[in-house]
C-alpha cells in the first residue's frame, strides 16, 4: 500500500464513530432491511430509502429497538429520476451511503420486454452510479466518506437467463474499483459489496421457483449473515468484499475455470432455478 493510501485509509478509519450516519437504499426487506438493523444494533444513525413505506416504518422500529439513536425514512421509487436530487439532499449528512436496492428478472432474455432489462439496468448500475458519483464528491470535499454498493457474484461471469442482471452487476464493480483507486489518499473510500444466493424476496420477485431454491439453500446465505459482513466493512473498507467462504470459494472459481465452461454451467444451473 502506498503512503498517500494509507493516509486515505487513517483518515477515513479516523472519522468511523457509531454516531456516523449511513444511507441505506432498498431498506424496506432482504439484506437491506437487515443491513439496517445491524447498524441500529452499532448505534449508527440512519436514512432508509425504498417505495414500501409500512415496511419501511416497521424496519425503523426495530432498528430503534436495536439501539440507533436517530432513524428516517424517505419513500422513494429510485426508478423516477426525480427521485434523484431528493436523494442527493441527504449526501452533506451521510457518512456512509449503501447503494442496495435492486431488481432482477430470471427468464429468457428475448422473451423479456426490454422495459424489463431497462429497469433492471437503471436501478442496479445507472442509479448506483449517480448516487455514488454525487455522494462521493461531497464526501471527498469533507475528506471523508464511504460508499458501499451491493454488487453480486454474478458479476464474475455472465449468467445466462440472468443476462441484464449479471451485466449490470459486472459494471456494478468495474466502475466502483476504479472509482475507490482514483481516490485513493482522499479519505472516500468506494467498496462493491458482491454477495452470493441469500434467502429474501429477490427470488420471488425475481421468478425463481421456491422448490429449487430450497434445494440449494444449504449454499445460501441469511439476510442476516450478509448484513453482518456489510457493517464490517465499515471498520475495514476494501476495494471488492465477498462474503462467507462458500461464495469466496465460488469466486475462486470464477477466476480460474474459462469463461466458455462458467457460462454453460450457469446455462444449466438457472434454466432449472426458473419458475415453468
Ligand atoms: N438475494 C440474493 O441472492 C442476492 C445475491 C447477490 C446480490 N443481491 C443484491 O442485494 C440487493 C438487495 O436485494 P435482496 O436480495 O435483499 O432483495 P429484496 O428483498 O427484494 O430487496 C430489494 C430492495 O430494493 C428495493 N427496491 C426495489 N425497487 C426499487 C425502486 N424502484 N426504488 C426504490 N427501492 C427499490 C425494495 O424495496 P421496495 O419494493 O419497497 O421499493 C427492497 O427494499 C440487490 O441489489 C440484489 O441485487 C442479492
Amino acid at each position: 500500500m502506498s503512503k498517500l493510501e494509507e493516509y486515505g485509509k487513517h483518515s477515513f478509519m479516523n472519522r468511523v464513530q457509531s454516531s456516523n450516519r449511513c444511507l441505506v437504499t432498498g431498506a424496506s426487506s432482504g439484506i437491506g432491511a437487515a443491513t439496517a438493523i445491524e447498524l441500529g444494533r452499532q448505534g449508527y444513525k440512519l436514512c432508509l430509502v425504498a417505495r414500501r413505506k409500512d415496511r419501511l416504518e416497521e424496519v425503523r422500529l426495530k432498528a430503534l429497538e436495536a439501539g440507533s439513536p436517530e432513524v428516517e425514512v424517505l419513500a422513494l421509487d429510485l426508478l423516477d429520476e426525480k427521485s434523484t436530487p431528493i436523494l442527493n439532499e441527504q449526501a452533506e449528512r451521510t457518512d456512509v451511503l449503501i447503494n442496495n436496492a435492486g431488481i432482477g428478472t430470471l427468464a429468457h432474455a428475448l422473451d423479456t420486454p426490454i422495459e424489463t432489462h431497462l429497469k433492471t439496468v437503471t436501478l442496479n448500475a445507472v442509479r448506483v452510479m449517480e448516487h455514488s458519483h454525487y455522494f462521493a464528491l461531497k464526501m471527498r470535499e469533507r475528506g471523508y466518506g464511504l460508499v458501499i454498493n451491493i454488487s453480486s457474484l454474478a458479476a464474475f461471469q455472465s449468467i445466462p437467463y440472468l443476462a441484464s442482471y449479471s451485466a449490470s452487476k459486472a459494471f456494478v464493480v468495474q466502475w466502483g474499483e476504479s472509482l475507490d483507486s482514483e481516490l485513493a489518499g482522499t479519505g472516500v473510500r468506494i467498496v462493491s459489496f458482491c454477495p452470493g444466493g441469500t434467502w429474501t424476496e429477490f427470488m420471488d420477485t425475481a421468478g425463481y421457483s421456491a422448490a429449487e431454491v430450497k434445494k440449494i439453500s444449504r449454499w445460501m446465505q441469511s439476510s442476516e449473515e450478509v448484513a453482518l459482513e456489510i457493517v464490517k466493512c465499515i471498520k475495514n473498507p476494501r476495494a471488492v468484499v465477498i462474503p462467507g467462504a462458500t461464495n469466496q470459494l465460488t469466486y475462486a472459481l470464477q477466476k480460474m475455470l474459462p469463461r466458455s465452461w462458467l457460462t454453460r454451467s450457469g446455462k444449466k444451473i438457472y434454466s432449472n432455478l426458473m419458475r415453468k
